[in-house]
């Protein structure tokens, strides 16, 4: 793999050589490099070493300043200030460094991969079979989706679960319903689709919540249901199964209009668990983790108590026998460390279950299941608001369908689109329409820090200006419009040409991908990557303005030279798109 060893990186390694050369004891310190407004670089970790040597900050860092090699990497570097460090990188180390991430044949742009990767089991995208999908749900896949793809980028073994809500005393009713109402569910696989589908399962739902509550015999037939599908009764099974099934054709639906990739092998819901339930408790009860109290059996902890005072504790037995959502996760993350072999548990899951996470993970580590080198940590997300700044509900105060919410935006979007094309047949409209709007549904997620909630705002999400997919978009598009306009005239790299301003700020921009990306994968923080994107294509913008690529034609190496700092935009920024799982249309 052709990795590029970045400037920042290069920088630093220069620093710390100097560092240690000045004080051998500051072998290791960190020079503490920024990009700055005043130089290329700043480096501002001088100061505390000098607190710590109890040495004059100006003086240590002329001192360091005299060990420092400049030549094509580092053009210049001058002390400033109290005892900060302006870097200069000369211009031809920006142009070579991106002409090596250019070469790179793999797409990675010459990122390299994490020192020491693991393996992560992250959970997202867990919908519930036989219910409709929500906006919480489209949180969870989106951001899951982003931080996999960011993980696996770096080199990290992902192994995707889907933790779908499959089981439970809510499919006693659904089953029995559905044993008297044979055939309600009858059709060959491919036969209807996911709208169809989910209105099968709604249809059945209400119907069967009805006999429910207006029947006590019927009642009592659904709750003997419930105990067969625990003692896996093949009959109650396969009722069960339909309703999985069906499901299912549901959310890949879903999936495919969110373009995003589901392997039906990485759904294990929780009905995948029900054989290591009993065992999971057993396993509590022996060492004493969990105890039996008012015949259920608990977990208890100093810092969870409810408004009485008293500990709430988190039961993993009912007193009735049954097991729930917690027995369930505790024998989940069984099986992601000793099966799957993973270190790091990941949860994409809303921040309004972070309290049963909490007290999961605790039960788990003090199980042993969990330790310092196998963790597990909920990414929480907030809550999705509408623009009333309340939790986004309909006119009518319900919970709003996903889909309906993916339409709206993608016909948005391709209103924009129409409104822009100007060669564009009806279907290409459609097609980029899509892109569009799902990208800005996705980007509109991701740019926010996932614990914070944010406004569901369509107008906003699909503007062309400011902080959108779109405008990325294109970004990205103009730039593949500009290479083919440029004709017979290729991208080409010219190391000994002297960089505009805007050339060099954009350049330096461009080699910053390979930090981001780390950061943005060991942080599980997509926003990062959106703030880069942004920025570069702003970056990329005011190149464009201030420095002619085809008219008024420049010299021959000086176009070529544009146009492949153009062309690594264009390819940086369709890298970083896909890692947040937003198409790059060609042409928009
Ligand atoms: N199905 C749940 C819901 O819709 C989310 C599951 C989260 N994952 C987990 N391992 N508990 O709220």
């Amino acid at each position: 793999m052709a990795s590029v060893t970045s400037l920042s990186d290069s920088v630093q390694q220069h620093l710390a050589s100097a560092l240690t050369a000045t004080r051998p004891e500051a072998a290791g310190a960190d020079p503490l490099l920024r990009r700055s407004d005043r130089a290329d670089y700043q480096a501002n970790g001088i100061l505390a070493l000098a607190k710590k040597a109890k040495a004059n900050p100006r003086e240590l860092a002329t001192e360091v300043v005299s060990h420092i090699v400049t030549g094509d990497l580092i053009k210049d570097v001058e002390v400033s200030g109290p005892g900060f460090l302006n870097i200069t990188i000369g211009d031809r180390a920006i142009t070579g460094n991106l002409a090596a991430r250019y070469a790179d044949d793999t797409g990675r742009l010459g990122v390299p991969h994490a020192e020491h990767p693991g393996t992560t089991v992250i959970d997202y995208a867990q919908p519930n079979v036989a219910k409709e999908m929500h906006v919480g749900h489209l949180r969870s896949a989106v951001i899951g989706d982003s931080v996999a793809q960011l993980l696996e980028f770096t080199g990290e073994s992902v192994v995707r679960r889907h933790h779908i809500g499959d089981w439970g005393t809510q499919f006693g009713m659904l089953i029995q319903y559905l044993e008297e109402h044979p055939h309600e569910l009858d059709h060959e696989a491919g036969e209807v689709s996911g709208e169809e589908a989910m209105s099968n399962l709604d249809r059945l739902y209400k119907a069967a919540r009805r006999h429910f509550d207006s029947d006590e015999e019927f009642k009592t037939r659904a709750r003997r249901r419930v105990v067969d599908l625990q003692a896996g009764d093949p009959k109650t099974l396969a009722a069960w199964q339909k309703f999985v099934d069906e499901s299912k054709i549901y959310f890949f639906s879903v999936f495919e209009k969110l373009d995003m990739e589901i392997r039906d092998a990485d759904i294990v819901g929780e009905s995948g668990y029900n054989d290591m339930l009993a065992e999971t408790c057993r396993m509590l009860e022996e060492s004493g983790v969990a105890v039996r109290s008012e015949g259920a059996l608990c977990v208890f902890f100093e810092d969870v108590k409810g408004p009485d005072g008293n500990q709430v504790p988190l039961i993993v037995q009912k007193s009735d026998g049954g097991y729930g959502y917690a027995a369930t996760d505790l024998s989940a993350i069984r099986d992601r460390v000793f099966n799957l072999k993973a270190d790091t548990l990941l949860y994409v899951v809303d921040a309004r279950q972070s309290l049963h996470f909490k007290m999961v993970f605790e039960t788990a580590r003090r199980a042993g299941w969990l330790n310092e080198d196998v963790t597990a940590q909920q990414l929480a997300f907030g809550t999705v608001l509408g623009k009333d700044g309340k939790p986004f509900k309909t006119r009518a105060g319900e919970t709003v369908r996903l889909v309906d919410l993916l339409d709206e935006a993608i016909d948005r979007a391709s209103a924009v689109v129409r409104e822009k094309a100007q060669d564009l047949s009806e279907q290409e409209i459609a097609e980029r329409g899509t892109q569009v709007g799902i990208g800005a549904v996705k980007y509109a997620d991701l740019s926010t820090s996932a614990n914070r909630d944010y406004k569901f705002d369509l107008d906003q999400m699909v503007s062309l200006n400011g902080d959108t997919s779109v405008y990325l978009q294109y970004a990205y598009a103009r730039i593949q419009s500009i290479l083919r306009k440029a004709g017979d005239v290729r991208p080409g790299a010219h190391p000994e040409l002297e960089l505009h301003e805007a050339e060099r700020a954009l350049g330096l921009h461009l080699d910053a991908f390979a930090e981001t990306v780390a950061e943005a994968a060991r942080e599980y923080a997509p926003h990062k990557l959106t703030a880069y994107l942004y920025q570069l294509a702003s970056l990329f913008t005011s190149f464009y303005d201030k420095c002619p690529v085809i008219k008024p034609a420049p010299p021959r190496d000086v176009a070529e030279n544009r146009l492949f700092l153009s062309d690594v935009t264009a390819r940086t920024l369709h890298r970083g798109m896909a890692l947040l799982g937003i198409r790059t249309p060609e042409r928009l």
